[in-house]
């Protein structure tokens, strides 16, 4: 184990820019794994060393998935703080180096920013002392709305140094969506900016905060950051950012917070219901989203690390901001799209702030991969040495472009499967310790203990070459504890259907060699350009419409996006379907819940398949939203099996 770094040992390495060693080879690998699930209190005590500690913890793993009693805790009489962590440990060693690369939407009309730890330190203090101005206190909710500029880091990081705990919503999300959420954590501020620019357009989030805020509670106030400059209305609750940083005093000192005092709420799709809120704790996080950034991305001293996700989701989350800064790393913040100005950003952005890791998502590499190769070809990529995928499953012929064309063959790609639940990476390969293979997240990462389990008898599959629902067996430091305000809702959607084990809601193939495979949800969760969505919020954002009797919403494969939103809608005695009023829910959803949710294709159905006892059969949907109704099974059971003849017959899907 003597790759192992702790804290003190990231800080006295030597800035290699040549093609460093690997932090472990494959009997590096093999020796960890083992180590980590046979003593996890001997491995996890220490590794949980890599980050500082202002009381060290005497226990590491206190954690049961046992039914009734979901209990999961980790270094739980340890005390630290996750922003000292991420900036003040750093300053004596590396103040004047880069801690975010802020890269703007347009590059022909900002310039990119370069801020160091000092200047980090400085802004995220000034931002706490605002916080604290506000009435912010420890334990508080901030609910964050902000664009990709550096105000969302300081956000965060300011959130966390005064113990107050930040959720993040992503500035694609709707007031409706907003609201919710504000109210669902019951927060007392709201941070925002005045508007988002995104691939040159803008979204008015101030003017989106203002009507989300009209359906919470008076007292929630407002923070608004000036990001363009643009004309917004300023009300009572509203307080200017900018104004307030500038007058506020740069010292603020780190709270002492328990290993398991909450970091962030982040809310996340599920198969049922509204999104629930997914709450993550501090040491064990920190710890988890910390080593995997090193060790996945293989990190080292001096590398130039780009996540392309938003801080509204949690890759953002780990592996822009908590993972990287806690490594001391330099971390690209983008605030644009893949393509704009044009095809090339991406790579634009690569060559320009030499990139060394870079790791983003199948639905950009699809989409650039339709751009040409041109595009690509004309940026010097030389300092790339590692490729990420993440979010959903990677098609190999996506893979093999992002490897030849992107990598030029010569960076690993670590195709890491993990979850908002998760904190970090679970399955992924290692560069330098892995023989990959394109499309599989193949291995687990230190700690974790996949398991394949018959979906039905929930009995453990044993051996390779299997298929059946990825389980975990027990847990790891970055796992979500509970969800926010609701724990039994916890138990029942991750521990109540396979009793023991934490319930990913993904299949998987385990092949021959013991290589893990993705094959997708097995629940009602679609995955639409690497977003994560409840089918269930998209029919009752349908429903909620009054000319909406019924409706049944399925993914379909898509191109570009991996899942397409197909919708089945059934309409009010007495509405005509028309394509206006199929551009009138369109618009509905995008209001109801974000852009990101918009139905690809709505067919207009007068019944949906249903059991006698009422169960609408998502399986027969599925089929004929794919286009493949040869083999629809038995429908022997439905109350109506006419319906089906009509659905394939108007079907919006054809090959
Ligand atoms: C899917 C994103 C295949 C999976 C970090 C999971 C993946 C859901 C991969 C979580 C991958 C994520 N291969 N599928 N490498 N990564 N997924 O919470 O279905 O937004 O359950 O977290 O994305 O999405 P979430």
């Amino acid at each position: 184990m003597s790759d192992v770094v702790s804290g003190a040992e990231i800080d006295a390495q030597p800035a290699p820019k040549t093609q460093p060693k690997p932090h472990v080879d494959a009997d590096g690998y093999a020796q960890m794994y083992a180590a980590s699930v046979t003593d996890p209190d001997a491995f996890w005590g220490e590794h949980g060393q890599r980050i500082d500690w202002i009381k060290p913890f005497t226990k590491v793993k206190n954690t049961s998935f046992e039914p009734g009693n979901i209990d999961i805790r980790w270094f739980e009489d340890g005390t630290l703080n996750a922003a000292a962590n991420c900036i003040d440990r750093h300053l004596a060693t590396r103040g004047d180096q880069t801690a975010i690369i802020w890269e703007p939407d347009d590059p022909n009309t900002t310039e990119s920013l370069h801020i160091t730890y000092a200047d980090l330190h400085r802004s995220v203090s000034k931002m706490a002392n605002v916080l604290k101005g506000l009435g912010v206190e420890k334990g508080d909710r901030v609910v964050i709305y902000l664009p990709m500029i550096p105000e969302a880091a300081y956000a965060m990081l300011a959130c966390a140094r005064i113990g107050a705990i930040h959720s993040i919503v992503f500035a694609g999300f709707s007031p409706d969506a907003l609201g919710a959420r504000i109210n669902g954590c019951d927060a007392k501020l709201l941070i925002t900016a005045d508007f988002a620019p995104r691939g040159g357009r803008q979204t008015p989030l101030k003017s989106n905060a203002d009507t989300a805020l009209a359906a919470c509670k008076d007292s929630v106030q407002c923070l608004v950051v000036k990001r363009t400059g643009g004309e917004v209305t300023w009300t009572d609750r509203d307080h200017d950012c900018n104004a307030l940083m500038e007058a506020a005093s740069d010292d603020c000192p780190a709270e002492e917070m328990n290993a398991e005092d909450p970091l962030f709420i982040l809310y996340t799709s599920g198969s049922t219901g509204q999104p629930k809120g997914v709450v993550h704790t501090t040491g064990g996080y920190m710890v988890y989203a910390s080593m995997t950034h090193q060790y996945t991305f293989d990190y080292h001293e001096g590398d130039v690390f780009w996540c392309t996700a938003d801080v509204g989701w949690v890759t953002g989350h780990s592996y822009i901001v908590y993972g990287p800064l806690a490594n001391g790393a330099t971390t690209i913040m983008f605030e644009g799209v893949p393509t704009y100005p044009d095809a090339g950003r991406f790579w634009e952005v690569c060559a320009k702030h030499k990139v060394n890791q870079f790791y983003t998502a199948p639905t950009a590499i699809r989409a650039l991969m339709g751009a040409g190769n041109e595009w690509v070809e004309k940026h010097d990529l030389s300092d790339l040495r590692v490729l990420g995928s993440v979010g959903e499953p990677i098609n190999p012929e996506a893979w093999n472009w992002y490897n030849e064309v992107v990598g030029k063959g010569n960076c690993p790609i670590v195709d890491t499967f993990w979850q908002t639940e998760t904190g970090g990476h679970m399955l992924t390969p290692l560069p330098g310790a892995t023989d990959l293979k394109p499309g599989a997240a193949q291995q687990p990462f230190f700690g974790v203990q996949p398991v394949v389990l018959e979906p039905t008898s929930g009995e453990i599959i044993d051996g390779n070459g299997v298929e059946g629902v990825l389980c975990m067996k027990d847990s790891w430091p970055g796992q979500m504890r509970t969800v926010w305000g609701d724990h039994e809702r916890f138990e029942k959607t991750y521990f109540s259907d396979y009793k023991g084990y934490y319930f990913s809601g993904d299949g998987c193939r385990r092949d021959e060699d013991g290589d893990y495979w993705i094959t997708g949800r097995v629940d009602d969760v679609i995955n639409v350009s690497g977003h994560r969505m409840g089918t269930a919020e998209v029919e009752s954002a349908l429903v909620a419409h009054a000319k909406v009797a019924e409706s049944a919403v399925v993914g379909y494969p898509h191109d570009v996006k991996g899942q397409g939103i197909y919708a089945y809608v059934t309409l009010m005695n007495g509405e005509e379907p028309s394509d206006a009023l199929r551009k009138e829910l369109e618009t509905w959803v995008r209001s109801e819940i974000g852009p990101i949710a918009k139905p690809d294709l709505i067919q207009w159905a007068p019944g949906l398949p249903k059991t006698r006892s009422g169960k609408i059969m998502r399986r027969i949907l599925r089929k004929i939203a794919e286009d493949d109704f040869g083999a629809l099974g038995d429908t022997s059971t439905l109350a109506d099996p006419s319906v089906v003849d009509d659905l394939i017959a108007n079907r919006m899907n054809r090959a």
